[in-house]
C-alpha cells in the first residue's frame, strides 16, 4: 500500500514555488504578491488565513492581510475589493469564506476579478476549468491532481467514483477527472446524498474520491481492492486518549480501508496540506501572467 504523503508533496512544491521566487527576483520580475480579505473573527477563518500569509512568507512573497469588522456592509465590502483589483502590485485575492450572514457571498465573489482570482471560484474560472482551458483551479481539486500527478496514478480508462458533490470539491473534480489529459480520461461517476445503491457504485471504483464530509462513512466493504483512495473529509471526533481530547479522522475509515486499497491519502496529512501549496501555485501564475 502506498501511503500518499501530502504534507510532503505540498512542501516540496512550496520550495519549488520558492526556488522560482528567488529567480524571478534575480531577473528583476514581479515579486508574487496575495491580498486575502478577512471579515469578522471566526476561530477558523483566522487560523487559515495566518497559515495563508505565513506560506507567502515561506516563498518570499508579497501578502496583505485586510481585517474587516464582522458588522461591514456588502457595499463598504465591494468596494475593498474593488479597489484590490484595479492595484497593479497586487497578483491575487482571496475573500476568506464563510462571510457574514448580512453579505452576498456570490456578489462579492463574482466582484473579483478573474484574473486574480487565485481562489479559482468566479463563475468565469469555473468555466474555464470546465471548458479545459487555462484557469485558476480551486485549492482542494487542484491539491488532488497535483498529487495524482506526482504519485504518478494511471488515471485514464479507469472509473472514477466522486462521493459528494459541492462546488468547491466534488462538482470540479467529477469534471477534471473526466476531461482531456492527465490526470483525466476517467469514467467518472458523482454520487451524491440522493444516489441509489452508493456501496455498491463505490466498489466499482479503481480511484475513489470522499468528500462528504461525514466522519468515517466510507468502510473497507465499499472499496474494491487495489483501488486508489483520495479521503477529502477532516473532522474531530473526541478520543480521551489524547492530551488535547480529540484527533482527526476523514470521511474513510483509514484503518481498514488502507488494508484493501493500493494508495490512500491519510487525514490529516493527505489532502489538506494541499490546499495552500495549491493557492501559492495559482499566486505565482497570477504573478507570471501564465493563466491570463
Ligand atoms: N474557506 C474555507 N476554505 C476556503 C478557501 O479555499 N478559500 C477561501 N477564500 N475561503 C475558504
Amino acid at each position: 500500500m502506498i501511503l500518499i504523503d501530502g504534507k510532503k508533496t505540498s512542501s516540496d512544491i512550496k520550495s519549488e514555488i520558492a526556488a522560482r521566487v528567488a529567480e524571478i527576483k534575480v531577473e528583476g520580475g514581479k515579486t508574487p504578491h496575495l491580498a486575502a480579505i478577512l471579515v469578522g473573527n471566526d476561530g477558523a477563518s483566522q487560523t487559515y488565513v495566518n497559515a495563508k500569509v505565513k506560506a507567502c512568507e515561506f516563498c518570499g512573497f508579497e501578502s496583505t492581510l485586510v481585517r474587516l469588522e464582522e458588522t461591514i456592509s456588502e457595499e463598504e465590502l465591494l468596494k475593498v475589493v474593488e479597489d484590490i483589483n484595479e492595484n497593479p502590485e497586487i497578483d491575487g485575492l482571496i475573500v476568506q469564506l464563510p462571510l457574514p450572514k448580512h453579505i452576498s457571498v456570490e456578489k462579492v465573489t463574482n466582484k473579483i476579478k478573474p484574473e486574480k482570482d487565485v481562489d479559482g471560484f468566479t463563475p468565469a474560472n469555473v468555466g474555464r476549468m470546465a471548458l479545459n482551458w487555462p484557469a485558476y483551479v480551486a485549492a482542494t481539486p487542484y491539491g488532488i491532481v497535483e498529487l495524482l500527478k506526482r504519485y504518478e496514478i494511471e488515471t485514464s480508462g479507469k472509473n472514477c467514483v466522486v462521493i459528494g458533490r459541492s462546488h468547491i470539491v466534488g462538482s470540479p473534480m467529477s469534471i477534471l477527472m473526466a476531461r482531456n489529459g492527465y490526470p483525466g480520461n476517467a469514467t467518472v461517476t458523482l454520487t451524491h446524498s440522493r444516489t441509489k445503491n452508493l456501496e455498491e457504485i463505490a466498489r466499482s471504483a479503481d480511484i475513489l474520491i470522499v468528500a462528504l464530509g461525514k466522519p468515517h462513512f466510507v468502510t473497507a466493504d465499499m472499496v474494491k481492492p487495489g483501488a486508489v483512495v483520495i479521503d477529502v473529509g477532516i473532522h474531530r471526533i473526541e478520543d480521551a486518549s489524547k492530551k488535547s481530547g480529540f484527533r482527526l479522522v476523514g470521511d474513510v475509515k483509514f484503518d481498514e480501508v488502507s488494508e484493501v486499497a493500493s494508495a490512500i491519502t491519510p487525514v490529516p496529512g493527505g489532502v489538506g496540506p494541499m490546499t495552500i501549496a495549491s493557492l501559492l501555485y495559482n499566486t505565482l501564475l497570477a504573478a507570471e501572467k501564465k493563466v491570463y
